[in-house]
């Protein structure tokens, strides 16, 4: 594909986000375009100094048709194929994100320990979903170690970099998360609830974006570009030998 044409889907792109393009122009175009080379336009935009915050303030009509993709990507894909798989975990860690969530809604109205059966539960809710969120680091590793190799080897590089950074920058968040909700009863309720608000935030925003990223942009980039079933056999080998997280659904 040529430089102009990845030119010119990056300057449309950057109209569609800041709303300047009329909305049945935008589906036409969104629906049409190819993965690849949607992958590469958004990377040229980061290298030209475009703010991942202002690639991930994508409109409304970009975020429906995006949606509809991965759904669409899923089903291609079917079960037991790598993809397949880690959509179907994304799932289930966007719920794990919203318990953790609800939680710490629940405790920012209370200004001390009440030590009641319903804060209990509160605490069990949180100690369950932060270790499944700390398991997601099995998903994190059979991407950085089986899938992103392969993508990385179609000359996407850019969507792999910043997907590998942020990872990095998650994991100490979600080892804080799951340490806090399990000592909670030996801090002091202020200190406790500073953290769980602090961490559950960051671990909501930022999981959550990276996720989307995933799904809409990369997953689909990888499914194009790797045309080869053999890779494709190859990188589901690589997962099998990492292993799986607790609630990675049955394939
Ligand atoms: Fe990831
Ligand atoms: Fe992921």
């Amino acid at each position: 594909m040529s430089d102009a044409k990845i030119d010119r889907l990056a300057q449309d792109l950057l109209r569609i986000n800041r709303g300047e393009m009329e909305v049945s122009e935008a589906k036409r175009l969104l629906q049409g375009i190819d993965e690849v080379e949607l992958s590469l336009a958004e990377q040229r935009l980061l290298e030209k100094g475009v703010s991942p915050e202002q690639l991930r303030g994508l409109c409304k009509v970009h975020l429906e048709v995006l949606d509809r993709q991965v759904q669409d990507l899923k089903e291609s894909t079917g079960p037991g194929h790598p993809l397949h798989t880690l959509i179907s975990e994304h799932e289930l860690i966007l719920g794990f994100i919203d318990s953790v969530e609800k939680v710490a809604k629940a405790f920012s109205t209370k200004s001390s320990w009440s030590k009641d059966a319903e804060e209990e539960r509160l605490l069990e809710i949180l100690v369950e979903s932060a270790y499944e969120l700390v398991e997601t680091e099995k998903h994190h590793q059979r991407e950085e170690e089986a899938l992103f190799p392969a993508i990385e080897r179609q000359g996407i590089t850019g969507p792999t970099r910043i997907m590998r950074l942020e990872h990095e920058e998650l994991r100490p968040k979600k080892k804080a998360l799951l340490e806090t909700a399990r000592k909670a009863r030996q801090m002091e309720f202020e200190t406790f609830n500073a953290k769980l608000q602090e961490l559950s935030s960051f671990i909501a925003f930022n999981l959550r974006e990276h996720i989307f990223k995933e799904n809409t942009i990369l997953y689909p980039a990888a499914f194009k570009a790797i045309n080869d079933p053999f890779t494709w056999e190859d990188i589901k080998r690589k997962c099998d030998e990492i292993g799986y997280c607790c609630f990675t659904p049955a394939m």
